[in-house]
């Protein structure tokens, strides 16, 4: 029984984290997709609502073996509380890797005993970002494209656009 964490700041959850998710879900057993609490970021949705959107796009997919919480602190602490064997993150481009290399250093000297799988973003997810969706929403372009349907609405009643 392999239980893995994916983690992430999921403002809004897009297809490329769906894709993962999905992904993850035929590799393990079980997966939980952990929202992180407080990120250095400026966040468009409160926690409750990524954590209500990303339970919407799993309901959708009919993914039986994903659940949704919120999480504070290390994500590897998460990992080892929730019985989490494997963290799981998905890249992108080379960025990305250089990014999740050195963090995940960080993360093997904290928790030597979780493995850190990191499955590449299908190509075309390859460009996508929460970042880059909510500017392209708030622009007025259409999302649909990139995000499931549940947080394209969410999105357009957030910035005013029904
Ligand atoms: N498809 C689409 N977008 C993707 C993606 C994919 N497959 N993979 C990554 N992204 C996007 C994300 O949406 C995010 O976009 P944004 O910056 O516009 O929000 C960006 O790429 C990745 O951002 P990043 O900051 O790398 O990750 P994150 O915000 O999703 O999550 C945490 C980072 C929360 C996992 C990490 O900061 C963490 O573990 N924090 C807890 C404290 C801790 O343990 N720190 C590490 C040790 S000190």
């Amino acid at each position: 029984m392999v239980r893995a964490l994916y983690p992430g700041t999921f403002d809004p959850v897009t297809n490329g984290h769906l894709d993962i998710t999905i992904r993850a879900a035929r590799l393990f057993d079980e997966v939980i997709v952990a929202v992180y609490d407080a990120p250095p970021k400026q966040l468009l949705f409160s926690t409750e609502e990524r954590v209500a959107l990303y339970r919407a796009a799993i309901a959708e997919r009919g993914l039986t073996n994903v659940s949704v919480i919120s999480y504070r602190g290390l994500t590897v602490r998460t990992a080892a509380e929730l019985g989490c064997q494997v963290v799981v993150r998905g890249i992108r481009a080379l960025g990305d890797f250089l990014y999740e290399a050195d963090m995940a250093i960080t993360n093997r000297t904290l928790a030597p005993e979780i493995e850190l799988v990191f499955l590449m973003t299908l190509l075309e997810y390859s460009y996508i970002s929460s970042s880059r969706v909510k500017e392209l929403a708030a622009l007025g372009e259409q999302v649909e494209a990139y995000v499931p349907p549940a947080v394209a609405a969410a999105m357009a009643a957030r910035l005013g656009r029904h």
